[in-house]
């Protein structure tokens, strides 16, 4: 019998489509992470979000994919911009700031806010604002569609990379 080429090198775990095995699965897929985030008054509010996809370019669209269990989301759908921060390499602290549970996102993070009341992380890679252009069910999250109004590249600044639970830096191959 002829073995393929593509004989996995270790034996895969089987596809029990539990929570479990779910988290592990989609953690084998490297994304980057973005920081969403506007004003509620003059606090900043936001989350980290590695669901972050582009979507179009005409018109240029973006897409979030948010728990349904998030506290903080319906707060920032109130906002009339957000922004959304590709945060770069030496940021992983950061992200799980702006991820935790208790205490104050914001504390020792450096942010701006626009005119519009986008919240914008400093030394980010990129910088997006936009606004809500949709929302379609995505199970126990959400599909937020959201239509862009600014970008500001940072061209240069690498991007942090989450895989597997951990961040990680990108490095050239070849
Ligand atoms: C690296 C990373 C990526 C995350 N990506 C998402 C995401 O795509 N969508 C989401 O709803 N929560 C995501 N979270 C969790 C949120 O950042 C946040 O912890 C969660 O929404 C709970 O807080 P909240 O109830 O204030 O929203 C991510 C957390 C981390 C650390």
């Amino acid at each position: 019998m002829a073995t393929s080429a593509h004989t996995p090198p270790v034996a895969p775990v089987p596809a029990e489509l539990d929570a479990a095995m779910l988290r592990r699965a989609f953690g084998a897929y490297p994304t980057g992470v973005v920081a969403v985030g506007a004003l509620r008054g003059t606090e900043p509010v936001g989350f980290a979000a590695s669901s972050f996809v582009s979507i179009s370019l005409e018109p240029p669209m973006v897409a979030v994919s948010v728990a349904r269990t998030s506290a903080t989301w319906p707060r920032l759908a109130e906002a009339s911009v957000l922004g959304l921060s590709v945060l770069s390499h030496g940021q992983g602290t950061l992200c799980r700031r702006l991820a935790s549970r208790d205490g104050d996102r914001f504390e020792g993070v450096a942010w701006r806010a626009t005119p519009e009341g986008a919240v914008l992380i400093e030394d980010a890679a990129l910088w997006l604002t936009a606004r809500v252009s949709a929302v379609y069910d995505g199970g126990d999250h959400e599909i937020v569609l959201l239509e862009l109004l600014t970008a500001e590249l940072f061209s240069g600044v690498e991007p942090l990379v989450f895989h597997t639970s951990q961040f990680r830096e990108l490095i050239p191959h070849g």
